[in-house]
C-alpha cells in the first residue's frame, strides 16, 4: 500500500433513490441515480453510506458496488437487513437523498489467461453479476456458482451474463449440497478443467475461507471480496486490519492488509482465515 492510497478523503456525493425493492428474505435491492460525474467503479469497490437516522446520529456503513451503469448514472446496492441502519436503509422510498463516499478499495481485475469461475454466496452474488457484465465480451467462457441455502432464499436473476449453476444446501433449487460440491461434481463431469480456471468470489467469510483453502490445495487463483467491520473505510483506523501470510523477506507490518483500501478483493490463498470474523 502507498502512502497516497490511505487518508485521501473523498467528497460526499448526494445519490436520489430511484428504487427501494425487496427481493427475498431480508434482501433488498436499491437504485440509485448518481450525480453526472460519479465513477468510473469495478465491481468488489465500494462505496460507505451515511446511513439514517440522523437524529441517532448517522453512521457510515460499507455496501458492495454490484453494478454501475455510467450511461445512466446509476448505482445499485443489495443489501441483508441485519440492523438498525440497514433497517432504516429499507425503509427508504423513491426519491429521497442518501450521502455516500466512493466507489473505495479494490476491486476484482481479470487472471490473465484463466477462464473465470465466478462464486456467489447468498447476496454475494450481485457484486459477481456487475462482473459477469463487465466481463461477457472480453471473457466470453465464464460460469456463475450461486449458492444458497435454500430455494426461497435465492435473488432472482434477470438474464445472465454468463450460464448460471446453482446449489442449495437442501437441495430444494439446483445441485443439493454447497457451491465447493458444486465445483467438484463440475471437475468430475469435466466441464470445468482446474489447471485453466480462476476464481472470484464473494460470499460469508466462512464460505471463502473454504474456497481459498480448496483453491490454494488446487493451485487455482482466488479472488475472494472480503468484509469485514469497517470504521473509517479510508486507511485511518485499522479497524478494518486482515491478517495475512507475509511473503519471504516482508516485515512483520506486512502481516496485515487493510481491507478497504488493499481490498476488500484480496488473494484468498494468502488470508489466516482463522484471524478474520465469520
Ligand atoms: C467491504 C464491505 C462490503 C459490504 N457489502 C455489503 C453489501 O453489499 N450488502 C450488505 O448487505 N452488507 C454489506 N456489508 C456489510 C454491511 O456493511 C453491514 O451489514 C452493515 O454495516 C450493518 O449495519 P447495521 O447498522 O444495520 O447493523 P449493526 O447494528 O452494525 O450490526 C448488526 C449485526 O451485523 C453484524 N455486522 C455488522 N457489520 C458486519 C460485517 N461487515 N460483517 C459481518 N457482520 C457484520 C454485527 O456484528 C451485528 O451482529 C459489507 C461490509 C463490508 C466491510
Ligand atoms: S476501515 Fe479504517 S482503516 Fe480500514
Amino acid at each position: 500500500m502507498s502512502s497516497t492510497d490511505r487518508c485521501l478523503p473523498k467528497t460526499p456525493s448526494i445519490a436520489r433513490i430511484v428504487s427501494n425493492q425487496h427481493l427475498s428474505g431480508g434482501i433488498y435491492r436499491a437504485l440509485l441515480r448518481m450525480a453526472d460525474d460519479w465513477g468510473p467503479s469495478l465491481p468488489g469497490q465500494f462505496v460507505q453510506v451515511e446511513c439514517p437516522p440522523r437524529e441517532a446520529f448517522a453512521m457510515w456503513r460499507p455496501f458492495s458496488i454490484s453494478r454501475f451503469r455510467a450511461e445512466r448514472h446509476e448505482l445499485e446496492l443489495v443489501y441483508g437487513v441485519v440492523g438498525l441502519r440497514t433497517l432504516r436503509l429499507s425503509e427508504l422510498t423513491a426519491g429521497e437523498e442518501l450521502c455516500l463516499i466512493g466507489p473505495l478499495g479494490r476491486g476484482f481485475e481479470a487472471v490473465s489467461g484463466r477462464r473465470p469461475i465466478l462464486i456467489g454466496g447468498g447476496r454475494g452474488i450481485a457484486p459477481m453479476i456487475g462482473l459477469a457484465e463487465r466481463w461477457r465480451e472480453s471473457l466470453p467462457d465464464g460460469r456463475i456458482l450461486y449458492g444458497a441455502r435454500s430455494r426461497d432464499l435465492l435473488i432472482p436473476i434477470d438474464d445472465p451474463p454468463y450460464a448460471v449453476w446453482l446449489a442449495t444446501e437442501d437441495g430444494s433449487a439446483g445441485f443439493k449440497g454447497n457451491v465447493i460440491e458444486l465445483l467438484e461434481a463440475a471437475i468430475a463431469r469435466r466441464e470445468i478443467d482446474p489447471a485453466t480456471i480462476a476464481l472470484y468470489a464473494c460470499g460469508p467469510n466462512r464460505m471463502l475461507a473454504a474456497l481459498s483453502v480448496w483453491a490454494e490445495s488446487r493451485g487455482v487463483p482466488c479472488l475472494v471480496s472480503l468484509e469485514t467491520h469497517f470504521g473509517c473505510g479510508v486507511g485511518i483506523c485499522a479497524g478494518c486490519a486482515v491478517p495475512v501470510r507475509p511473503r519471504d523477506g516482508e516485515d512483520a507490518f506486512a502481516r496485515y492488509r487493510f481491507a478497504c483500501v488493499e481490498g476488500p478483493v484480496m488473494d484468498g490463498t494468502r488470508v489466516e482465515w482463522e484471524g478474520v470474523a465469520e
